[in-house]
């Protein structure tokens, strides 16, 4: 991204993937160089190898700790200021070699606060205070031509910059412009830059420059912007007024910086928050609920062993029982979807989750019409979390169930102990979960597994088979799809392969972390 070698370079360590993903992003939408590892063990190697200026590490990793990790790099380099993070509040023990604890439920902007706070203490004249590129001196005035030494650097920019005419006409287009709105030069010189503007927008730009002609700039004013193939991008836009010799102003520049990605991973960030609450949330209440269910399940259960109930009244209870017994399996399920941040791995039975899942969507597979057909075959079991996989199976059902709403009727669902396919001596469960709804097109696949792929427009995160991958390869398993969309025999399978006992944690890292 746009860091520069005067940002501070921040090690992130983390075994969760997706967690050291978004922080990754998050940290370097403010400028800094973060560079990650998955392991306390890769953690340390990168800090003895790189210029670090700052450690974020997660506590729990495997078996080793972020403390541990925190005393060693302690014991190298002294100064190297250390934060901690734990998805639990409880304070780790062995914190001395940090210099903060943040639990992760404190979001972003602490961590940041807290990221600006230990770098300003440690390089108090340095480039700590990460901002705009020009604040920075990047060269001075003896270093050569300063004209085609600024060209160089605008040239170079990973920002966009482009300069205009007070009446909005564009006169400048650098490369990261081109990259970032898909323009060439030749396009755009000459053109109005309303062209960047989405229709919803009508104003905005006549607001801008009117500013300018008044002779103020804009800073950081975040906004949205469209670029040639039409997608929509969030930027963030500085202004300056470009004055002549005689201080008339003639035109503006514009810096502009695509923050869309980080965008999607905070509002990915916000909406996991939001189900994380509600999850505790529903978990409150089943809880509450099981109370007086038990004490309704007993009273049912007097009245039926009565001995004064004629045949009808006896009826009528046991229809009351069999809906009791749905509330409360609900309930069990509810409570089941909630975990802590804790990962535990035990024995999990594959078709125990499978069940569940069904259970829950039980009245949708009814009202869509939709045929199930369950083969389980051998054991099922696997040294797994239960919460994770619960996730990943969840989600391919619920996946296969959004593609049949639309057309096809079959669900398919068969669990059987297998090897793995990329190494037979390896032994395991696979789980397939197919339907014949309409396909996914050739030309979405190689996308299916990235982060915010989504179909579904609000009803969709896309997130679920990015996490679902993640999930499964941090067990050392594997996912694969096939699917056609041809009339008639179109439909999707998805084919999940876990070993027994997950031994190979982070061997397969679904996505490119470290640089
Ligand atoms: N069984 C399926 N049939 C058709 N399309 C599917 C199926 N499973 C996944 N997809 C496609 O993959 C996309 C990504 O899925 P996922 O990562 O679970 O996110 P989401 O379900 O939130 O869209 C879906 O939006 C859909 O287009
Ligand atoms: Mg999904």
């Amino acid at each position: 991204m746009t860091a520069d070698s005067l940002s501070p370079t921040i090690l992130c360590v983390d075994d969760e993937a997706p967690g050291l993903y978004f922080r990754k992003l998050i940290l370097e939408r403010q400028g800094y160089r973060v560079v990650t590892a998955t392991s306390a063990d890769d953690g340390i190697e990168l800090f003895k190898t790189s210029d670090i200026d700052l450690v974020v590490t997660d506590h729990l990793m495997g078996r080793a700790t972020g403390t541990k990790m925190a005393a060693e790099i302690r014991r190298l380099k002294p100064d190297i200021p250390i934060i901690v993070l734990s998805g639990t509040t409880n304070i780790p023990e062995g914190l001395e070699s940090a210099d903060f604890f943040l639990p992760k439920t404190e979001g972003p902007e602490k961590l940041l606060e807290k990221v600006r706070e230990l770098l300003a203490l440690n390089r108090p004249n340095s480039a700590a205070q990460v901002g705009p590129a020009q604040e920075q001196p990047l060269f001075s005035l003896e270093t050569g031509p300063l004209q085609s030494l600024l060209a160089a650097i605008v040239e170079g920019s990973d920002d966009a910059i482009f300069s205009k005419t007070l009446d909005g006409i564009i006169t400048s287009w650098n490369k990261a412009a081109e990259r970032m709105y898909g323009y060439s030069v030749g396009e755009v010189i000459g053109k109005p830059v309303s062209l960047l503007m989405p229709s919803d927008r009508p104003n905005e730009m006549n607001d801008i420059l009117e500013t300018l002609r008044r002779g103020h700039g804009i800073k950081h004013f975040e906004t949205r912007r469209r670029a040639k193939d039409g997608r929509e991008l969030t930027v963030i836009l500085t202004v300056s007024p470009i004055r002549d010799d005689l201080g008339k102003i003639v035109g503006a520049s514009t810096t502009a910086r695509d923050i869309t990605q980080a965008k999607m991973a905070e509002q990915a960030i916000r909406s996991s928050e939001k189900l994380a609450i509600a999850g505790r949330m529903a978990a409150t209440v089943a809880h509450e609920i099981n109370n007086p269910l038990e004490a309704v399940t007993n009273i049912l259960y007097l009245l039926e062993n009565s001995a004064q109930l004629d045949d009808t009244a006896r009826e009528f209870v046991r229809a009351a029982q069999t809906e009791l017994k749905r509330i409360s399996q609900i309930t069990k399920l509810t409570l089941g979807f909630h975990r802590g941040s804790e990962r535990r791995e035990t024995p999990v039975k594959i078709m125990d989750l499978i069940d569940d899942a069904l259970t829950l969507y039980e009245r949708k597979v009814m009202t869509l019409g939709i045929a199930l057909n369950k083969r389980y075959h051998g054991t099922g079991v696997v040294h797994a979390d239960p919460g994770e996989l619960r996730q990943v199976f969840s989600n391919l059902i619920v996946n296969a169930m959004d593609a049949l709403a639309r057309t096809g009727n079959q669900l398919f669902v068969h669990v059987f102990d297998s090897r793995d396919w990329r190494d037979p001596s390896v032994k395991g469960v696979r789980t397939v979960v197919s339907d014949n709804g309409g396909g996914i097109a050739r030309e979405h696949h190689a996308r299916l597994f990235k982060p915010f792929y989504t179909t579904k427009g609000e009803k969709g995160t896309g997130v679920g088979l990015w996490v679902s991958r993640g999930i499964i390869e941090k067990h050392g398993g594997s996912i694969r799809f096939r699917s056609s969309t041809k009339p008639g025999v179109s439909g999707t399978s998805f084919s999940v392969f876990l070993p027994y006992v997950s031994q190979t944690r982070n061997k397969f890292p679904f996505c490119k972390l470290g640089r």
